[in-house]
């Protein structure tokens, strides 16, 4: 309905323009096996399998940051990240979790909780809850669905089940952040770098400065 309207006000020259485009934009776009090789998707093919001899390397800006190696199922190395047992607060666990979670109890007077501090705000309490990710049987271990346990250094797996899209991104580069440079060795952000497990979404958040049009118009000069 609306493309009618539209057509109606466009001059005849310009629909006759129009409709050669699309002709044309049709006929380019189904490749021929002559333009198979170029198409973006070889293009990559022939990139990915491609040794490359790295000239540079990350090493001067990454060799103070204690690496964890990301391997793929062929247990080839891909990429690093940087550990994480030794910046969470509460670890290890097991200076309080002595046993399994169904027996540990607050000693707390007040009835308060021991992680008093953490709220899940994480997709709804049907799909998660902490014994989703912590395995309950020993909380120094994060737990797959598999109930396969996996290091804190690896946490990403466990998002990895869910989040496989952003996971595959992640894994290519374009999801993330590389510390020091793309060169090996390659260091790249874990998803708790950026994301608390238990609240991982962002706030919403102002630009951290005005446009510089506004500027201009709040300080002419
Ligand atoms: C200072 C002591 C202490 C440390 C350290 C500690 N916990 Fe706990 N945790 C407790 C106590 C006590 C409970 C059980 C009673 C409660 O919920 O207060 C508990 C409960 C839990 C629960 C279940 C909570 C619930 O609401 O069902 C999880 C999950 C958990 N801990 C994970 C961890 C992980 C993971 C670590 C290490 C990164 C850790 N804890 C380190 C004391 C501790
Ligand atoms: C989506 C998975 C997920 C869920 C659900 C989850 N956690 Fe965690 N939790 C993690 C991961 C991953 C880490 C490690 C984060 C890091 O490396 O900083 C963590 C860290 C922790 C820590 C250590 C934090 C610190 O800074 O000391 C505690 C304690 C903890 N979780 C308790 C809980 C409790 C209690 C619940 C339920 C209320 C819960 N978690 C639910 C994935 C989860
Ligand atoms: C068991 C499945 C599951 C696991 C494991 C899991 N998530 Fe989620 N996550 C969800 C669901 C479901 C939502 C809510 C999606 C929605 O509201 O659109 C969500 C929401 C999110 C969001 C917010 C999306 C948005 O913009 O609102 C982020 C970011 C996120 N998860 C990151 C993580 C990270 C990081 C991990 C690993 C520590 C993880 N998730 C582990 C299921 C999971
Ligand atoms: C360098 C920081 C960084 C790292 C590392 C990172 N993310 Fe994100 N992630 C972001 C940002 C920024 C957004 C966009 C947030 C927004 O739009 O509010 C985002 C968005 C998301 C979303 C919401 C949906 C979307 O695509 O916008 C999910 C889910 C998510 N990330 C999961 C992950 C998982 C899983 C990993 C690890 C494999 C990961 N992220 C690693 C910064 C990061």
């Amino acid at each position: 309905m609306e493309w009618r309207i539209v057509f109606g006000q466009v001059p005849a020259f310009a629909g006759m323009m129009f409709a050669l485009s699309c002709l044309l934009f049709l006929s380019t776009s189904c490749s021929g096996p002559s333009h198979n090789e170029h198409s973006p998707l070889a293009e990559i093919e022939k990139h990915s399998n491609a040794t490359i001899d790295y000239k540079v390397s990350s090493d001067p800006f990454t060799y103070d940051i204690e690496k964890v190696a990301v391997t793929n199922v062929e247990n080839d190395t891909l990429f690093f990240t940087p550990n994480r047992t030794n910046h969470i607060v509460s670890f290890p666990c097991n200076n309080c979790h002595t046993q399994p979670l169904d027996k540990m109890v607050s000693n707390d007077p007040s009835g308060k909780k021991a992680h008093w501090d953490i709220h899940l705000n994480h997709a709804t309490e049907e799909a998660l809850t902490c014994i989703t990710c912590h395995s309950s049987n020993n909380v120094e271990q994060l737990r797959l669905n598999n109930n396969k346990e996996v290091s804190f250094n690896k946490s990403q797996k466990v998002c990895a089940q869910c989040h496989s899209t952003q996971y595959n991104d992640w894994v290519g580069g374009a999801h993330g952040k590389k510390l020091g440079g793309w060169a090996p060795p390659r260091v790249s952000n874990t998803c708790v770098n950026c994301h608390s497990p238990h609240s991982p979404a962002f706030e919403t958040r102002w630009p951290s400065r005005l446009n510089t049009v506004k500027i201009q118009e709040l300080d002419p000069k």
